[in-house]
């Protein structure tokens, strides 16, 4: 499965990502989580230290050109850097958890991260994956990717937010976006829950139920001051990283 993560900044999308790539991972999938945003910190988030030597994902391109013509097919179709010496140099993997990074955009401008987003597409839409293997695809805040088509290649997003007003807002401006790109499997999932009132809430205001609520955790709070490893936590968590990978697995 490839999955990816949408919504408003802050809301808690790379926590989640690396609390299911956890639990993922402790249900026998083989994850390899890909960062895509332009100031990447899951590599922080999953514990794993020396991100600096993985090669960004961007400078693939580069690598796919010079392949091309000397290779039948994709480089891509095999996901396993054993068999597919390309991929090597472009993963992180501790823990079970392999790690990408698409590399920061430089410009102050914040200009065109076109060449990136390129390569990621194609990615994502080339990969072949067997039953037990599970791609997490990390990004930027906004709507910017689905516009341009980068998520396109997901078989579900994952769309997160919070209990407020402008959270839902661009929840409800993401999923619009999503369907019209023909994402299969859209979800929203609700983050920081407080209590039932955030949850009436949240339903009200989406017109449907959240996949899996994340309660507000003081243990998560508490690893990221600590820049601690958050994909293990279960402390004040309600088992939701357990409910979401059966339900993602359950619908599949
Ligand atoms: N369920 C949660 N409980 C407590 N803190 C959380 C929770 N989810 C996210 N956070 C905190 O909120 C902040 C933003 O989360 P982050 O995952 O980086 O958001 P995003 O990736 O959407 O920008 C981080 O400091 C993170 O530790
Ligand atoms: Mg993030």
């Amino acid at each position: 499965m490839k999955i990816a993560i949408s919504g408003k900044g802050g809301v808690g999308k790379t926590t989640i990502m690396a609390l299911l790539a956890g639990e993922l991972k402790k249900q026998g999938q083989k994850v390899l989580v890909i960062d895509a945003d332009p100031s990447p910190h899951m590599a922080e988030t999953l514990g794993i230290r020396d991100a600096k030597q993985v090669k960004p994902i961007a400078e693939m391109g580069v690598l796919l050109a010079e392949r091309a013509g000397k290779t039948q097919g994709s480089p891509f179709y095999n996901l396993n850097p054993e068999v597919n010496d390309l991929l090597r140099d472009f993963m992180l993997e501790q823990d079970g958890i392999r790690l990408m990074i698409l590399g920061a955009v430089q410009t102050a401008e914040g200009g065109c991260a076109c060449p990136e987003n390129h390569v990621l597409r194609k990615m994502l839409k080339k990969m072949l994956l067997t039953a037990n293997e599970t791609v997490l695809l990390d990004m930027e805040a906004g709507v910017e990717h689905l516009g341009r088509g980068t998520v396109a290649g997901a078989d579900c997003l994952l769309i997160v937010t919070i209990p407020s007003r402008s959270g839902i807002r661009t929840a409800l401006k993401i999923k619009k976006m999503a369907d019209d790109v023909g994402i299969p499997r859209v979800y929203f999932i609700g983050n920081l829950i407080q209590d039932e009132q955030d949850e009436i809430f949240l339903e009200q205001e989406l017109g449907e139920r959240p996949l899996v609520s994340f309660p507000d955790s003081k243990a998560v709070r508490r690893a990221e001051r600590a820049e601690q490893a958050i994909l293990s936590i279960k402390e004040g968590l309600d088992d939701a990283p357990g409910q979401l990978v059966r339900q993602l697995l359950s619908q599949g």
